[in-house]
């Protein structure tokens, strides 16, 4: 029997050989009496011909519909010169059908099975399986697997140990709200299912594992996002006796790996290192996307004592005033542009967007043109043109409000006008690591400190003694990396001593009792020999979709949720059978319409 070759593998030096293939009958072509199939199988597409002289199998090409699943035995000839097509790998020949079988038919699918198909995602997923058949789809699938590969070869090469952790779990402390598992045999008790292998990973390095890394499926039940899967995946990792720096250099080599099986490219690591406090300042966001400019001027001082309440009552009360300075932003920003982005920062809960349009920076205040001018002294006026290095031609966006609104507003507003006026080239990449998080933030709901990375994060030791007293102005061991602007993981040095971990959970006002249920078995194993250690987690599906430039993450998932958290394909999640709920323990909730409609 001939061995199978893939239908994307045909070469001119095949040329003469009896081969064998099989796949999907992509389209049927009749020119003038012979019958041209395009053969698909996941490595590409190839030209099968069969011609009037074998009726036979030529009424049987004849007959194959889309989509047919078929089997090919013949010769690989030549094409004629003027139909080689340069685009196609297997462009230069194609098979004399010998023998043609149709394995399974196909039904007209709901879609065209092809890359430019402008179905609605719903529809894709709904018939996944049909949509994965898609070749950029297949493509995506293909790079996730090399990209994985990678990570593991590397991983492996770094004395990393492959440790799988369970997934039904008991909740993890990574922020979100956690999917639950009721159990049969604990009426009433229930599994979460893993936010991140965060715990046993810790665990495995007080079992003396030294190095872990696991392709993890983490679960968490959040608001969805363009970037967010309530099931992901990450490339974690965790090792002992390692600074913050060599955990950083491991994960610049893994991602580096994976960049190049993913991209052929190489990155040039080191990355740059950003603290926390410097992104905040010059971008607004802590996932700067640092490959252009544009960065936020702070100019709260200067605005202390202007007559212009907008900007002087923040300045005094502890906010923040910025500019964004727009180089030549006077011709390339139109009005309607300019009422666009007041909209879009209003989503940030930005109550307006000043501007100023520098006409002519000598002449102050009449070569200044904007509504506010008027508010604003000379003095003030000169000292923000100064501040900001404005030019004649530029155009100065305000924010006015608390930290977080100021921040917010002009980083989104940053990103936004850096992608609308080209600041930037699209194939470029640029990562950066931001460093030296703060330790807490401050809830203003519940009225306390929370952990900005998680409650096992370590404090730098020399903050250590802040932890009662100014526990908001300590840094963390924490560490981000990101790329163009996105997030891709994240980790931190964490804490090894039980007491230290013991008194941050008393700053986080987690008693003592709370802290033991929630993770007793963590608090325990830290006082029998912990080493120091440390690790980082990858989102291994938003670096895919960032590597294809995908335009969403579900792209790199062969059988994502939707944005509202549901597989239209096997239709979850779905309602169970009255014993499950009885076997479970669990009632069904009357719904208010169901006992109004009884009473
Ligand atoms: P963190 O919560 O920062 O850290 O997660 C690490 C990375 O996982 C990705 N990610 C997601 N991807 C898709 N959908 C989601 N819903 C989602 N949430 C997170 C992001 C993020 O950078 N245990 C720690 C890591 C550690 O400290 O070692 C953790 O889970 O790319
Ligand atoms: P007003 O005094 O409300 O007419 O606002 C004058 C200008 O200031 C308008 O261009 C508003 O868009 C802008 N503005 C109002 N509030 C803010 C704010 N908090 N931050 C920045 N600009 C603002």
């Amino acid at each position: 029997m001939l061995p199978r070759t893939n239908c994307g593998d045909f070469r001119a030096t095949h040329i003469g050989q009896q081969v064998c293939l099989y796949g999907w009958v992509q389209t049927n072509r009749d020119h003038g009496g012979v019958i041209f199939l395009d053969v698909r199988d996941r490595s590409g597409v190839v030209q099968v011909v069969a011609h009037p002289d074998t009726p036979e199998m030529h009424a049987l090409a004849h007959s194959m519909r889309q989509q047919n699943v078929i089997k090919v035995v013949g010769e690989v000839i030549p094409r004629d010169a003027e139909v080689i097509n340069p685009k196609l790998a297997t462009g230069e020949v194609e098979v004399k059908i010998a023998e043609l079988t149709l394995l399974n038919r196909a039904e007209t699918p709901p879609f065209a099975i092809d890359d430019d198909c402008n179905t609605g995602e719903q529809h894709r997923l709904e018939y996944r399986y049909l949509d994965l058949r898609r070749p950029c789809m297949q493509q995506n699938l293909m790079l996730r697997h090399k990209v994985t590969h990678a990570a593991r070869n590397y991983l492996d090469s770094q004395g990393f140990l492959d440790i799988e952790t369970p997934i039904l779990n008991k909740s993890t402390p990574e922020g979100a709200r956690d999917y639950l598992v009721p159990s049969r045999i604990y009426p009433g008790s229930f599994y979460a299912l893993p936010q991140s292998p965060q715990l046993f990973k810790q665990l495995l390095m007080v079992a003396g594992l030294d190095r872990y890394y696991q392709i993890a499926r983490c679960f968490r039940d959040e608001d969805l996002r363009a970037d967010r899967q309530p099931e992901f995946t990450q490339v974690d990792l965790e090792l002992s006796f390692a600074s913050q720096e060599e955990i950083m250099a491991v994960a610049e080599g893994l991602i580096s790996a994976m960049f190049e099986a993913g991209t052929g490219e190489q990155l040039s690591a080191p990355f740059p290192r950003i603290s926390y406090a410097e992104v905040m300042e010059k971008y607004g966001l802590d996932r700067p996307d640092v490959r252009f400019g544009l960065e936020h001027v702070d100019v709260t001082d200067l605005m202390k004592s202007v007559d212009f309440k907008v900007f002087s009552e923040p300045a005094n009360s502890g906010g923040l005033v910025k500019v964004l300075r727009v180089p030549g932003g006077n011709a390339k920003l139109s009005r309607k542009m300019i009422d666009n982005y007041t909209k879009f920062v209003s989503i940030y809960g930005a109550k307006g967007l000043a501007y100023i349009k520098i006409n002519d920076k000598d002449d102050i205040p009449n070569g200044l043109q904007s509504p506010i001018v008027k508010n604003l002294s000379e003095a003030a006026l000169t000292a923000l043109i100064e501040r900001t290095g404005a030019e004649n031609g530029d155009l100065l966006f305000f924010g006015a409000d608390s930290k977080e609104v100021v921040n917010n507003a002009l980083g989104y507003l940053r990103v936004e006008l850096g992608r609308d006026l080209e600041l930037y080239d699209a194939a470029e990449n640029q990562f950066v690591w931001v460093v030296d998080f703060p330790m807490f933030e401050w809830d203003a709901d519940n009225k306390r400190p929370q952990a900005l990375h998680h409650p096992f994060t370590a404090p730098y030791p020399e903050d250590l003694d802040k932890l009662e007293s100014a526990p908001l102005e300590m840094r963390s061991q924490a560490y981000d990396l990101v790329w163009n602007g996105t997030e891709i993981g994240g980790g931190s040095i964490r804490i090894h001593d039980a007491e230290v971990q013991a008194r941050v959970l008393k700053a986080l006002n987690i008693s003592e009792e709370e802290a033991n249920d929630k993770f007793g078995f963590l608090l325990n194993a830290l006082k029998y020999g912990a080493p120091p250690h440390g690790g980082l987690a990858f989102g291994l599906d938003r670096v895919l979709s960032l590597m294809v430039d995908a335009e969403s993450i579900r792209d790199v998932i062969a059988f994502p949720k939707t944005q509202r958290a549901a597989d239209p394909m096997a239709d979850s999640p779905s309602e169970v059978a009255d014993l499950q709920w009885k076997e479970l323990g669990l009632r069904k909730r009357r719904t208010l319409q169901e006992v109004s409609g009884e009473s």
